[in-house]
């Protein structure tokens, strides 16, 4: 089974919601006098007390530099944080701490493995093949990176199912690809890739894979020994955590052979004017004070997630998911964006004679909030000459009664637009 399925297990004991939603103050309000029903979670998801409290209590009793001093505090905060690489390490299943590097976020690590690795091995004759349905953090970086070695960027497209069509991947892929670099789940269709199928692929054929997780990390259990892929990308923000903290996972003889990327304190062993040497891993690659609080608020997500359990999670989420799209089959005029099977509980629509905009505004003041636009995925829309879908993605604290709100704000739009 691929890892990122959200498949419901019968034998899971469900995830009590209510007591869930408690956690959640963000999610305790009335917007525009209805109460707040959070679908946006996708973009961002709402944090915990636990994650709220972890960080605040560092903020108040612990805070210092880390790896830098010898007084109590500076000792509690990297403590503190190294604490919550352990957390991560583990979560994930990577062989160990140096594999973990704390980012800015998914972006930032997708960038990292750009211009560090590819910028190093790459040259005019080689390929990096990515997809069609990508967000542009894992499609810009490449381009970037193109522009600078004179590699080419190749794309597997997907159908309009939101499937990636396997036999144009099998022949796109060759002796002169590179890199591949793909995303786990699709931030726009909601489609698990088959990610094991193409790592082995990909690995026959010589070239290092690097998933983008930044969906995929908060619907189900990633096991990194078991994907076997070469770099792993994630962020804090949409599993329950902070924003400005993310995770490159990278092997470790992989990471141990790139360059630096950016240079400053604690990436350094030594700095002589006539040349510096690195830091061991992972904080070669970790330049300049990192995003400390960020990284225990992580930790602290990490926590809180796992002690749900990813699979209830998942199996909820999924429920969720299930609910929603057979609702989508009573509304005349509403046309979804990936039916893959399996597929996480992200629902993309349109709805014949509404923009999405004026759609999200329509729900805003039912309190309802969702995302339109192009979702940072502009060649998705492309494909099915759309500007812009409706997005609403379901997390672990969302519930039914949310989604019958979701339907019936959308009914008041159509009421509003006469579709
Ligand atoms: N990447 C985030 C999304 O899909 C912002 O909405």
């Amino acid at each position: 089974m691929n890892q990122a399925q959200a498949t419901p297990d019968a034998t899971l004991c469900p995830l009590d919601v209510e007591s869930v939603r408690k956690d959640f103050p963000a999610l305790h309000q009335k917007v525009n006098g209805r109460p707040l029903v959070y679908l946006d979670s996708g973009a961002s998801s709402q944090k915990p007390e636990q994650v709220i409290d972890a960080v605040q209590a560092y903020e108040r009793r612990d805070h210092a530099n880390v790896h830098r001093g010898v007084h109590t505090l500076s000792q509690r905060a990297t403590d503190a944080f190294e604490g919550a690489r352990e957390k991560v390490r583990s979560f994930v299943n990577a062989r160990s701490v140096r594999e973990i590097v704390f980012t800015r976020g998914t972006t930032e690590a997708i960038n990292l493995v750009a211009q560090s690795y590819g910028r190093s091995r790459l040259a005019s004759s080689d390929e990096v093949l990515v997809t069609e349905m990508e967000h542009h953090a894992n499609i810009v970086p490449w381009q970037l990176l193109c522009g600078q070695t004179g590699a080419t960027l190749k794309v597997v497209p997907f159908d309009d199912n939101g499937e990636l069509i396997m036999a144009r991947f099998k022949e796109l892929l060759s002796s002169q690809t590179r890199i591949v670099a793909l995303t786990h789940v699709s931030n726009t269709l909601g489609t698990v890739n088959p990610v094991h199928q193409i790592i082995r692929m990909a690995h026959e054929a010589g070239a290092v894979v690097l998933i983008d997780g930044a969906q995929a990390v908060p619907h189900s259990a990633i096991d990194l020994m078991a994907l076997d892929c070469d770099f792993y990308a994630f962020s804090g923000h949409k599993l329950y955590g902070p924003t400005g903290i993310g995770v490159l996972y990278g092997r470790e003889a992989l990471l141990d052979a790139m360059p630096p990327w950016q240079g400053g304190g604690d990436m350094i062993k030594s700095v002589r004017f006539s040349g510096s040497t690195y830091n061991d891993l992972p904080y070669k690659f970790e330049a300049g004070t990192p995003h400390i609080a960020g990284a225990i608020g992580l930790g602290e997500a990490v926590d809180y997630v796992s002690k749900l359990g990813m699979d209830r999670i998942a199996a909820h989420v999924h429920k969720l998911l299930d609910y929603a799209t057979a609702q989508t089959e009573r509304v005349s005029g509403m046309r979804v964006f990936g039916n893959a099977p399996g597929k996480a509980g992200i629902l993309s629509f349109e709805l014949q004679g509404i923009h999405a905009h004026d759609l999200g505004t329509i729900l805003d003041h039912e309190g309802v909030a969702i995302r339109t636009g192009h979702h940072c995925a502009m060649p998705v829309m492309e494909h099915y000459a759309v500007p812009a879908t409706a997005r609403a993605t379901f997390a672990l604290y969302n519930t039914r009664a949310e989604i019958d709100s979701l339907f019936a704000a959308i009914d008041k739009a159509r009421e509003i637009f006469h579709t």
